[in-house]
Order: structure tokens, then C-alpha cells, then sequence
């Protein structure tokens, strides 16, 4: 047993859709999440930056007693992970892109996949080489869709735009490819989930979100670290705290025994 807080970041609410899944599906653990919403997108940004970005975020989580860290951002997980699993070689890590990964080879290897995420995320080629690492045949191709993060960190939830802009990146996408598993390969994107659903019906969507929070409960369980003390006070931090932002809390948190503030530390 182990009551101390899994630490959760992103560089904007994006992660908030795995903190949501986890606060769901183990409601006993308490969370600290910062998302860096001054700063976002992180996705169109030179590797460098995202790494010093990273760092001071991770060295200010990690200074609130954690007994994880989840990197609930697929452009940190496909450029970071290496240099946090060496700057914290005693902290377990997890990411966004290895549980998906893992699921496609078990799960869907023989369908076409399809990856929509950030510019930094497509360019890494991480899902590419993940999955084939597990299964050499199964078919990949990715896309940047730039535009979704802006418009989801601003809020934008008006269909009459938003699914002209899916329309835009993935009619041609999907088509070319005869994708039939579709990775929303950004933490943003469950968040028009729906709108693709929609869009699309006979896509199958993957989540990675879902699968990293079935990797956080099988590593807690495995190591015999999960928490068993409610009640829980889960604290979330953002570098700017947007209206966007405030309304995914309440609705993750709707107890409000969350706190939020706006982190006003180095970062
Ligand atoms: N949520 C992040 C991801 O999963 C990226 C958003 C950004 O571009 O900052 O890739």
C-alpha cells in the first residue's frame, strides 16, 4: 500500500482526459496534474525546448512526495521519456504511447492503423517503431493534425467548425490508407472523440489514455503500491488557468474537494 500522489502532466488539460479515466477507475488514488497552459502547444516545438519545458515541470512534481509519474502527453512520451527515466531512475514512469503500442500488437495487428497526432509526435516515428517493434507486419501510417490542439485548449466546441477541420485532415487520410484502427495519438483529441465518432462510425477509435491507465492499475497492483485511504484531495496545477481548463476539473472532480491554482513557481 502506498498513499502517496501519482503525479500527471501534459503541456495543457490535454492529460486531463487520463486523469479522468484514472480518477474513475480507482478512485482511492490521489493525483497532482500540471498542465502547462501558458506554454501550449507543445507539439510544433523544437525537441530542446520540450525537454527544458519537461524538466522544470517534472522537478517541481516530483518535489510533492509522488509515488509515480505519468507523462499524459504523447509529444513528452515520444521525446522525454529516456532523459526522465535517467533523471528520476528510482520513480516508476509511465507513458502514453508503450500501452498503446502494446494493445495494437495484442489486439489489432492486422488491422491498417492509422495515427493522428501532434507535428513532434509524427516526426519521432515513435508509434511506427513501437508497434513494429511488437509486430514487424502491421501496417502504420500517421498524420499532424496542428490545428485540433489550439482549438481544443480554446474551447472550440462548435461542430460547424470543428467537423469541417476533421474533415479537412482525415477524409484523404483514411481513405489513402483503408485505415481501420484510428489512434488519437494526442491526449487532446478524446476530447472530440465523439465528433469523430460521428464523423466516421465505422472507424474503430483507440484511446491511449484508457490503455495507460490500465498500465498505472497493473503496475500499482504488481508492485503492491495502491493507495486505500479515502478521503483524497486531488491538487491540480496549470502555468495559466484558463476557463477551458477550470470547466474539465469541475467536471473531472465534481466534489470540488479538488484544489486548483495557478502554479507561480519557476516554470
Ligand atoms: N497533449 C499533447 C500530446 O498528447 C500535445 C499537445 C501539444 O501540442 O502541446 O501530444
Amino acid at each position: 500500500m502506498d498513499n502517496r500522489r501519482i503525479a500527471i502532466f501534459d503541456s495543457g488539460l490535454g492529460g486531463l482526459t487520463v486523469a479522468k479515466y484514472l480518477v474513475e477507475k480507482m478512485p482511492n488514488e490521489k493525483i497532482i496534474y500540471f498542465g502547462d497552459t501558458a506554454r501550449t502547444p507543445y507539439g510544433s516545438k523544437d525537441v530542446e525546448t520540450i525537454r527544458k519545458f519537461t524538466i522544470q515541470i517534472c522537478d517541481f512534481l516530483v518535489a510533492n512526495d509522488i509515488k509515480m509519474l505519468v507523462i499524459a502527453c504523447n509529444t513528452i512520451s515520444a521525446t522525454c521519456k529516456d532523459i526522465l527515466k535517467e533523471r528520476y531512475p528510482d520513480l516508476p514512469i509511465i507513458d502514453v504511447i508503450s500501452p498503446m503500442a502494446e494493445r495494437v500488437a495484442n489486439d489489432f495487428a492486422d488491422d491498417s492503423i492509422g495515427v493522428i497526432a501532434t507535428k513532434v509526435t509524427v516526426g519521432s516515428g515513435a508509434y511506427e517503431k513501437q508497434i513494429n517493434d511488437l509486430s514487424p507486419d502491421t501496417k502504420v501510417n500517421s498524420m499532424a493534425c496542428p490545428l485540433f490542439v489550439p482549438m481544443i485548449e480554446e474551447g472550440v466546441r462548435d461542430n460547424k467548425i470543428l467537423n469541417p477541420t476533421i474533415k479537412f485532415y482525415l477524409d484523404n487520410f483514411l481513405w489513402d490508407n483503408k485505415v481501420d484502427s484510428l489512434i488519437l495519438g494526442c491526449t487532446h483529441y478524446p476530447i472530440i472523440e465523439s465528433n469523430i465518432r460521428q464523423l466516421y462510425p465505422s472507424l474503430k477509435v483507440l484511446n491511449p489514455s484508457k490503455e495507460t491507465v490500465k498500465k498505472i492499475r497493473s503496475y500499482l497492483e504488481e508492485h503492491d503500491m495502491k493507495a486505500a485511504r479515502p478521503p483524497y484531495e486531488n491538487m491540480y496545477f496549470a502555468s495559466d488557468m484558463s476557463d477551458s481548463f477550470i470547466n474539465m476539473i469541475e467536471n473531472i472532480d465534481p466534489s470540488s474537494r479538488a484544489r486548483f491554482k495557478k502554479f507561480s513557481g519557476t516554470v
